[in-house]
């Protein structure tokens, strides 16, 4: 299916409102949901990270999304193009959207090719019983924080697969390609999770887990790095203010319902993280059970040890163990490609817009660009630390910035706010009232600025897990200055790609301003 209105005449589409919002899951839920999310809510106080958590999916996750679709829907193109079109200056943005895709997706690409080794590895619990030296040590050969040329070969053999399979899929196109993993991926994903998450819950030990998971810590709630790490997690979790839902929702028809998709996407992903959360904690309390401790005395759950290292000294323990084993890898590698295609897909179709090219074209270029960068930094003996710094820093400084900046640009510099608004409920039978305004235009970046300078504060201040100032200098700030730069280079660079001249929006602005309600 294609219609016109963007650079090039024609622009594909999702073959149905289906297949839409089983993209936009698919990009939602990822590793952040299995990997990240677990690991973020122990570390922030437990059951307390719960409550700012849902207050940050309310307030800034869902209205944010709805945002990023309508810019999406209404000016039909990648970040840059689509900001563009609803103000001129507001491409500087969406290439600053574009460069944490393209950060984030060489990192993310390395952690999916752990996980298939793992998936691998679960099959005779090849790890071992020290499961922590044998991620370390033996998997990745991690050494220092510093910069090695040195190739691990057991993690480039997988990161070579999938940004193989990464650039075929590019290649066949949003209906051919994108959707069609996401049809077969996401329900293939809810049958193997579903069926984990009923083990770990029958597995003695599970409630202590559950516990540990679900009861709040209101103290907790005082600590404003624990509301950082929940607007951020958020964030990466929902893969909103990096440009990719406006990316998606620019395949979607004119006359799609966005908000009412935005709601299923929405709380699909957050559903799938609690579900996630539950799975995690029941099987660490059975881990604290085996060993006969407290789950709080548990160690390793933080970040990547706990789906590598932790995890694997759970399904060691397990009768049955290599079904678990293959079950939880296996549910990290699709939902970590799913999203992997997300971003890249993002990546690629602003070049695609930007220089004219053709669509298999900017998916071949971009595809090799960014595993050639995966490979140098991730696949070396020194992508553990690397990788935990520029996760950090472009998620807590980089897409925080990004949400400030485009709500900002949009509410207050291009004045588009109500009619984003309007162009929503022209289409959808979810209507936004005029609280949606207030909210991404004061609350959100009010909110988001005074976080994101606490921690900057807080980073400049006492440094990041004990790594030398030069190394967060480099992969931190450094992770921050190329995003940046990259998008005033984005920027100044000119259009090859035609900005169709004949391009009007629709509903026309007379139309939505006619029906204003
Ligand atoms: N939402 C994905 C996850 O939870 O793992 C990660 C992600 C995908 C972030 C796409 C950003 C993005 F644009």
């Amino acid at each position: 299916m294609t219609e016109t209105g963007t650079t090039g005449g024609q622009r594909q589409t999702w073959t149905s409102n289906r297949g839409f919002i089983l993209a936009a899951i698919g990009s939602a839920v990822g590793l952040g949901n299995i990997w990240r999310f677990p690991g973020v809510a122990y570390d922030s106080g437990g059951g307390a990270f719960l409550i700012p958590y849902l207050i940050a999916l309310v307030t800034a996750g869902l209205p944010i999304l709805f945002l990023d679709y309508a810019i999406g829907q209404r000016f039909r193109g990648s970040a840059p193009l689509a900001l563009r079109r609803l103000w001129r200056k507001a491409e500087v943005i969406g290439w600053f959207q574009t460069m944490l895709l393209f950060i984030i997706s060489v990192y993310y690409a390395a952690v999916i090719a752990w996980a298939l080794s793992y998936f691998y590895f679960s099959f005779g619990n090849k790890w071992g019983s020290d499961t922590a030296s044998f991620f370390v040590d033996d998997y990745l050969q991690a050494s220092e924080p510093g910069i090695s040329s040195e190739l691990v070969a057991g993690v480039a053999w997988p990161l070579a697969l999938v940004w193989v399979a990464i650039i075929i899929v590019l290649a066949l196109g949003i209906a051919g390609g994108v959707e069609k993993v996401n049809v077969i991926g996401i329900p293939l994903l809810v049958l193997g999770f579903g069926a984990l998450v009923i083990r770990a819950v029958t597995l003695p030990g599970a409630a202590d887990g559950l516990n540990a998971l679900f009861t709040p810590d209101w103290g907790e709630l005082g600590n404003l790095n624990v509301w950082i790490a929940a607007y951020s997690q958020i964030f990466f979790s929902m893969s909103i203010a990096f440009g990719i839902m406006i990316a998606y929702s620019s395949f979607q028809r004119r006359r799609s319902n966005m908000t009412s998709s935005g709601l299923v996407v929405g709380f699909a992903n957050s559903s799938f993280e609690i579900l996630a959360g539950i799975g995690v904690f029941s099987a660490l309390g059975f881990l604290a059970h085996q060993e006969g401790v407290g789950v709080a005395d548990l160690e390793g759950l933080t970040g990547p040890i706990l789906s590598f290292v932790t995890f694997p000294a759970v399904i060691s323990e397990m009768p049955g163990s290599a079904l678990f084993g293959a079950l939880f890898f296996g549910s990290l590698v699709i939902a970590g490609f799913t999203s992997l295609v997300s971003l890249v897909v993002g990546v690629s179709v602003a070049i695609q817009e930007k220089f004219g090219l053709s669509q298999r074209v900017a998916a071949v270029v971009v595809g090799v660009v960014c595993a050639v960068v995966s490979f140098g930094l991730f696949a070396t003996t020194t992508g553990l630390f690397a990788l935990d710094t520029v996760d950090m820093f472009a998620n807590n400084i980089g897409v925080v910035s990004s949400a400030i900046a485009m709500c900002v640009a949009v509410v207050w510099f291009a004045r588009k706010g109500d009619l984003l608004r309007l162009h929503l409920n022209s289409v959808s039978t979810f209507e936004l009232g005029k609280w949606w305004l207030p909210l991404i235009g004061v609350f959100a970046p009010v909110f988001l600025l005074v976080m994101m300078i606490q921690k900057i504060v807080d980073v400049i201040n006492n440094g990041y897990e004990g790594y030398p100032d030069w190394y967060i200098n480099l992969f931190g700030w450094g992770t921050v200055a190329l995003a940046v730069i990259g998008a005033i280079v984005g920027t100044a660079i000119s259009w090859r790609g035609r900005d169709d001249p004949a391009f009007r929006p629709w509903p026309s602005v007379d139309f939505l301003e006619g029906q204003k309600r």
